[in-house]
């Protein structure tokens, strides 16, 4: 959702570096952008919006930048996905006071908002935005207090929601405030500059070594020195470390390509030094020390949104295939439903970016009763990361396609570790574990093998792109597949797809099935292929069009169309069956003129909810 970044230097670059890190953070929000530079004398704004420009990208801001007066030592920026107003140039950040004084970027939303306007009265708003009522809500406090910091503290106690900012006075142009409370706001420092920022991801100029993640509640000023932190008006220190991030394209038109291509490595990398073949237990360092305790736990329930949520319907089949009682839900759903669930139970929070607010609020919550919480993450160091008593890195490197393809895969290879792990606590065998291991380690080259086939997958997304529905339909295992296709195909080609057990087709999809009704069939070799043939048979009968993924020579009257993948142990395939389905969405948004890493009204990150 929005990026935030925001530089204090002495080397007078503050314009190339926040130009450059905001270009680093489009994938967090790309409705419009904005950047402000506090000159000294005065406060320069320019901003761009899908208003000005329907595909505008960073080099479209930087044309608004005069090339003259370069000299600048701070700076901020916004990468923004619209909630409170349009997508247009009015609504994009930085928005300031009705006096210029302070000029804002925020991520998050302000539930009380309607409270917060009647305090501050009449006023006519240029925006529709929540932030331009802060901005002036912390104007106000200043006038009384004489203190950005004190405001700055006051407003935090008074909205409501998850809330990240930082604050250019510009009357101190060697200062900033950033504040936090349910949000993200990291903190670095290299060579007398300081940075602030929402996401790892604006860092990857810097070589920082320092850094500081604020925790809820806490504001910071800071200076070229680096930070003060204070928590009601008290100053406090704490570190935390967090790796780097990598996201370079390469030799890659998108990222979503690039991340699709790196999925052997990214495999490799997730289960790396975690499989230990003598005794089937996987080593995974972030449960280690709350391994008894997860010994006496019941039931797990898993919990995520959109991708994620896959990966957790994934977990759920995987875990009850291995006799551990599991359950996945939306996050979104979960706090607002009457959930049953023990004092003993566990819960595991999936996540890329460790940001994601639905998901936030299940955690917010169930630590309030207490029960185990662990994470399944991405990103080191995010929200998520920090609030779970224990997880899994999933080590897929930095995903910055709005579409998760890497993470869901290293997602599913870290639930399988986990699987395991937990399994054999209960009744797994050592040769059960040992076999497993042996064929994950042979995912990798499989995923190679299909990412090979790219040019034929391409053809056959040309040769159907003509149809403008899609079902996408599996069987047990493989329904988890067809919902990570459809969603994927939703996402980045904005064509009609729905997700369907194949059995489940006669009881009403059936209905829909004509000769312009192309359905996508992942049918492996599996205790279901029988059964999922004849389901296949219903379809042809009634003239529709079939794209099959399979591992075993199909009849080629039977489908339309038919894409291999190697073999694997049936409740691993979806490792391996997503990868043709990713190609597939990623070359139909291509064929259909889609940017695929820039999806209409989606958000890599999204942090409300
Ligand atoms: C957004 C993204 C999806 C992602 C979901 C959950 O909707 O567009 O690609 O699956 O959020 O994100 P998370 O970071 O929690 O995995």
């Amino acid at each position: 959702m929005c990026g935030i970044f925001g530089y204090i230097g002495t080397d007078g670059r503050a314009i190339n570096s926040v130009l450059y890190s905001i270009g680093l953070l489009e994938h967090r929000g790309y409705d419009s952008m904005g950047v402000a530079f506090n000159m000294g004398r005065e406060v320069e704004l320019y901003k761009i919006s899908q208003e000005d420009k329907e595909n505008f990208n960073i080099e479209d801001l930087k044309r608004l930048v005069p090339k003259r007066k370069r000299i600048c030592n701070n700076g901020i920026g916004h990468t923004r996905w619209a909630t409170f107003g349009g997508k247009t140039t009015k609504n994009a950040h930085p928005h300031h006071d009705f006096n210029k004084l302070f000029y804002f970027v925020h991520n998050g939303n302000v539930e009380n908002l309607d409270d917060i306007k009647k305090e501050l009265g009449k006023g006519s708003f240029y925006s529709e935005t929540d932030s331009e009522v802060i901005v002036n809500l912390i104007a106000k406090y200043y006038r009384e207090m004489n203190s950005l910091e004190k405001a700055v503290s006051k407003v935090l106690k008074k909205i409501e929601g998850a809330n990240a900012f930082v604050v250019m006075d510009a009357n101190k142009p060697e200062q900033l405030i950033a504040a936090n409370k349910g949000g993200t706001i990291i903190l670095g420092k290299e060579n007398g500059n300081t940075i602030v920022a929402s996401d790892l991801a604006a860092f990857e100029p810097f070589t920082i070594k320092n850094r500081h993640i604020l925790k809820d509640n806490e504001i910071v000023e800071i200076t070229k020195q680096g930070w003060k932190i204070y928590e009601d008006e008290k100053v406090k220190k704490a570190a935390k470390e967090i790796n780097e991030p990598n996201s370079d394209l390469g030799e890659y038109k998108f990222f979503m390509e690039k991340e699709i291509f790196e999925q052997k490595y990214t495999m490799a990398n997730a289960i790396r030094g975690r499989l230990i073949t003598e005794t089937g237990i996987p080593k995974l360092g972030g449960i280690e020390n709350i391994a008894r305790s997860l010994r006496k736990v019941k039931t797990f329930h898993f919990i995520g949104c959109g991708t994620a949520y896959n990966a957790c319907l994934y977990a759920k089949f995987l875990f009850n295939r291995f006799g551990i009682a599991a359950s996945a839900s939306i996050a979104s759903e979960f706090c607002y439903r009457h959930s049953v669930f023990a004092p003993d139970d566990a819960f595991i929070f999936i996540s890329q970016s460790g940001e994601t607010a639905d998901t936030i609020e299940v955690i917010n919550e169930i630590k309030i009763k207490g029960n185990i919480c662990l994470g399944i993450v991405n990103v080191p160091g995010s929200r998520i990361w920090r609030e779970t008593d224990a997880g899994i890195s999933i080590r897929a490197g930095k995903e910055k396609g709005v579409a998760s393809t890497k993470a869901f895969i290293s997602q599913l290879a870290s639930i399988v570790m986990l699987a395991v792990f937990l399994a054999r606590q209960r009744n797994m065998t050592i040769d059960t574990g040992q076999r497993i291991f042996r064929e994950l380690e042979l995912i990798p080259d499989k995923i190679q093998e299909i990412l090979n086939q790219a040019n034929l997958i391409r053809k056959v997304v040309n040769k159907n792109s003509r149809f403008t529905n899609y079902y996408f339909l599996g069987r047990y295992f493989n329904y988890i597949t067809a919902e990570e296709g459809s969603l994927k195909l939703k996402e980045i080609s904005y064509v009609h797809a729905e997700a369907y057990p194949l059995g489940e087709m006669k009881h009403g999809p059936l209905a829909l099935i004509d000769k312009d009704f192309c359905s996508v069939v992942i049918i492996p070799d599996d205790s279901v292929f029988k059964k999922s043939l004849v389901n296949i048979h219903e379809i042809k009968a009634r003239n529709g069009k079939v794209l099959a993924i399979t591992n075993k020579k199909m009849d080629v009257n039977l489908a339309d169309d038919i894409i291999f993948v190697p073999r694997t142990i049936d409740y691993l395939s979806p490792l391996l069956t997503t990868i043709p389905l990713q190609l597939f969405s990623y070359y139909m948004a291509l064929k259909l003129k889609r940017n695929p890493d820039k999806p209409r009204n989606l958000a890599k990150t999204v942090t409300v909810s």
